[in-house]
């Protein structure tokens, strides 16, 4: 009787909490569950596919081997049918390691270590098998290339004393050895994308990607919010440039840049998208929000830049920032970008998606990537944008009219208190982790999707997906 009342009692607490939040404040471990509430009330299939991981068991006679000298791995789904020779490399994201310690730290997670990894990735979006989720490139070879470098597959150095090893682009290599001896070597079409630190490696090896096949093979890559601003901060620092820098010097990243921009730049402007994209020869597409929801944690208000927290609330949800926020996000982060696209869009074969949203990666989740209410401009889904571009039906030049006039936006809130941590890595599960890279610890923030007018059910399964939990984690404990 007393448990009951007490539950009954944290039920209520749950409710309260959940309608004051509007249902945006869910900690991680509700994720998977808050994804299986989702599927049941949509018409998809509940189980999204779930892949294995497959360690990449010649990579260390070559070197290529993650943070930690573990073995990289990757996570294949063989194509069928019209796309059994057509290839989709997906080059995971998540953050950087621009310090020893911070890259000792990485060592004990996924992204440094494939002793940490997941056994098994959903494959959802872009990697979907299902054409009603993912209509051009579902019966593809679909590859997640597992990211544990720390450098965007990037770097190629040592640390002896800290036992470290910086071998990004020799895990790149390793990876393209194999699945070309999986039967890539015999692709029609290739497709190379990735989001974050993965989309910005995307952009870094679209040419070497481009070189492992024959002239006659289709190849074009993709960035996902892999445009990272060489940005001023709030407080008119470089917290990405000084971030960045580290990256670079720590693990010899340089070696990996485009002869081309070090010839004009040093090796850390090289390391930024917008100096680099006009040196890509192959066709590229940009997808990326106007106001990056990491970017805006991480690189515009970092609390370095914003010690007194001033930002926290328009951080952790745009509908809290003020008139003089919205215009420093406008003037100095969205004209920027659009900017350094100018040049980039006039070329026939790059195309381009920059919807109004405070997002992160919108190619691997299915919600953002196509469906009922996914994110649009021009009417065009992400999904169709490229898909169009990418077999020539049509060109994709699609840049948003400025916050807020975009309705179709899946805007990412995170949990408040928790905002100040940056650094990023998103999961097809439903949710983006937060994580700082230079804490040591790796407690992570999430960002869910605040309400769209169109989802009206959000708040009450992640009410209920909160409350069950914990209740769960009350019996339990
Ligand atoms: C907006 O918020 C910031 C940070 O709290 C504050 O410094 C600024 O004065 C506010 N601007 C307006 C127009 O309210």
């Amino acid at each position: 009787m007393r448990m009951k009342l007490i539950l009954l009692a944290i039920g209520f607490a749950c409710f309260l909490s959940g309608v004051i939040s509007s249902g945006s404040d869910i900690h991680s471990v509700f994720s998977y569950l808050e994804n299986d509430l989702v599927a049941a009330k949509s018409s998809s299939p509940p189980q999204p596919l779930m892949v294995a991981l497959t360690l990449i068991q010649g990579a260390a006679s070559k070197g290529a081997v993650c943070l930690d000298g573990t073995l990289p791995g990757y996570h294949l789904h063989r194509g069928f049918g019209s796309g059994s020779n057509s290839w989709l490399i997906q080059l995971e994201g998540g953050g950087w390691c621009n310090t020893i310690r911070s890259c000792v730290f990485r060592k004990t997670t996924r992204r440094g270590s494939s002793k940490h990894m997941e056994q098994q990735l959903p494959f959802t979006g872009i990697l979907s098998n299902k054409a009603e989720e993912n209509p051009d490139f579902f019966n593809w070879n679909r590859v997640k290339l597992r990211y544990c470098d720390g450098a965007s597959f990037s770097g190629d150095s040592q640390n002896e004393a800290a036992q470290l090893q910086f071998r990004g682009q020799k895990i790149w290599l390793a990876a393209m050895e194999e699945l070309m001896s999986l039967g890539m070597k015999n692709a029609n079409q290739a497709l190379l994308s990735g989001c974050s630190a993965g989309g910005l490696a995307s952009i870094i090896h679209c040419d070497e990607f481009q070189g492992l096949f024959p002239k006659s093979t289709k190849v074009k890559c993709l960035s996902d919010a892999g445009f990272f601003l060489d940005a001023t901060d709030v407080a008119g620092g470089h917290t990405l440039r000084n971030l960045f820098d580290g990256v670079v010097r720590l693990q010899e990243v340089q070696k990996s840049l485009p002869k081309s921009c070090l010839n004009q730049l040093d090796p850390t402007s090289c390391f930024f998208p917008q100096n680099l994209v006009q040196h890509v020869e192959t066709p590229l597409f940009l997808l990326n929000a106007a106001y990056d929801a990491w970017q805006l944690q991480a690189s515009l208000a970092p609390p370095s830049a914003d010690p007194h927290g001033s930002w926290n609330n328009c951080k952790s949800n745009h509908a809290n920032c003020n008139s003089s926020q919205i215009q420093f996000l406008q003037a100095d982060f969205r004209n920027q970008m659009l900017n350094y696209v100018k040049g980039f869009s006039t070329s026939s074969q790059t195309g381009l998606f920059i919807n109004s949203c405070f997002a992160h990666c919108q190619s691997e989740r299915q919600d953002t990537w196509f469906a009922d209410d996914s994110p649009l401009i021009n009417n065009k889904p992400i999904a169709l944008a490229v898909g169009d571009w990418y077999f020539d039906r049509q060109a994709v030049k699609a840049i948003d009219c400025a916050y807020p006039c975009d309705k179709t936006c899946h805007n990412l809130v995170f949990n408040d208190g928790t905002s100040s941590r940056v650094g990023s890595q998103s999961t097809s599960d439903g949710t983006i982790s937060v994580v700082d890279p230079q804490s040591t610890s790796d407690d992570t923030a999430v960002m869910v999707y605040s309400q769209s007018p169109r989802l009206t059910l959000t708040p009450l399964y992640m009410l209920t997906a909160k409350c069950l939990v914990t209740n769960y984690m009350f019996l339990t404990h």
